[in-house]
């Protein structure tokens, strides 16, 4: 028995391909989008997906992608990403544009277009991932911790503006996970992208795919409005405990 649609963003990597995964296993009809087509491809014939290509940031192409969805229950706002560690005073405007453009602006032309199909579906649901980046501020994180901030506002707006209506907004944080942020964040830096997790056990890209698959399968009266998931070796966005390596 299919569950209905579910629409995944960024699933070309990490967090987005393992919720997938999950959610496919879990009798879900899955849509995936990302920019790197190659990988979404490989994915959906693992998986039985349906494979388009979606930038998030660019409004012609989220149009393209939602014109191919049709009926849809379940939206997973996970494209996203941090870039740079700079402090303040040595800030990248473009970087923050882009984080702004992805994580949150992302999130309102992914929801916004797909919310008359989600509503129709008498029992719709928007998961976004955020991050505990949108909840404590820490040095050189800013632009992305403003686009997290921003993200969960967005949400508690959503929430409010949706309520008597047929659809469910979740937004889910975890603290560190080791996928590519790390290398993306650092401009493909291995080495510095590696030492972030060095001496930790972060969590992975399947436990927060967990967190997505227990969310959207509880009945439909049962909203979770934020769900924030850190390993045990973390105890908020700075303190994370470090085994000698
Ligand atoms: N890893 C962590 O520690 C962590 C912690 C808290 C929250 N998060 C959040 O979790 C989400 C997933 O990140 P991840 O850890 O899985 O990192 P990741 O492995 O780098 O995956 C990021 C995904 O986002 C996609 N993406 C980026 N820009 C996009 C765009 N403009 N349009 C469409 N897709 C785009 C990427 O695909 P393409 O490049 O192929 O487009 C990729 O599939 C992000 O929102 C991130 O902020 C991560």
């Amino acid at each position: 028995m299919t569950r209905g649609t579910a629409v995944v963003t960024g699933a070309s990597s990490g967090i987005g391909a393992a919720t997938a995964r999950a959610l496919a296993a879990d009798g879900w009809e899955v849509i995936v989008g990302a920019r790197r087509v190659d990988r979404l491809k490989a994915l959906a014939v693992e998986i039985g997906a349906t494979a388009h290509p979606l930038d998030v940031t660019d409004a012609a192409s989220v149009d393209a992608f939602v014109a191919s969805v049709g009926d849809c229950r379940l939206l997973v706002n996970n494209a996203g990403g941090a870039l740079g560690l700079s402090p303040i005073a040595d800030a990248d405007e473009g970087q923050w544009r882009t984080m702004y453009d992805t994580n949150v602006l992302g999130v309102l032309r992914m929801t916004q277009r797909l919310l008359p199909a989600l509503e129709a579906s008498g029992d719709g649901q928007v998961v976004t991932i955020g991050s505990i980046a949108g909840y404590e501020p820490y040095p050189g994180g800013a632009g992305y911790n403003a686009a997290k901030f921003a993200v969960r506002a967005v949400m508690g707006v959503l929430r409010q503006e949706l309520l008597g209506r047929p659809v469910r907004v979740c937004e889910i944080d975890p603290g560190m996970v080791e996928t590519e942020f790390s290398l993306v964040r650092f401009g493909g830096d291995a080495p510095r992208a590696a030492a972030v997790y060095a001496g930790v056990e972060p969590l992975t890209a399947d436990d927060v795919a967990e967190c997505v698959r227990w969310v959207a399968s509880r009945p439909p009266h049962v909203n979770v409005d934020q769900l924030v998931v850190l390993a045990r070796d973390q105890a908020g966005a700075r303190q994370v405990h470090r085994r000698p390596t």
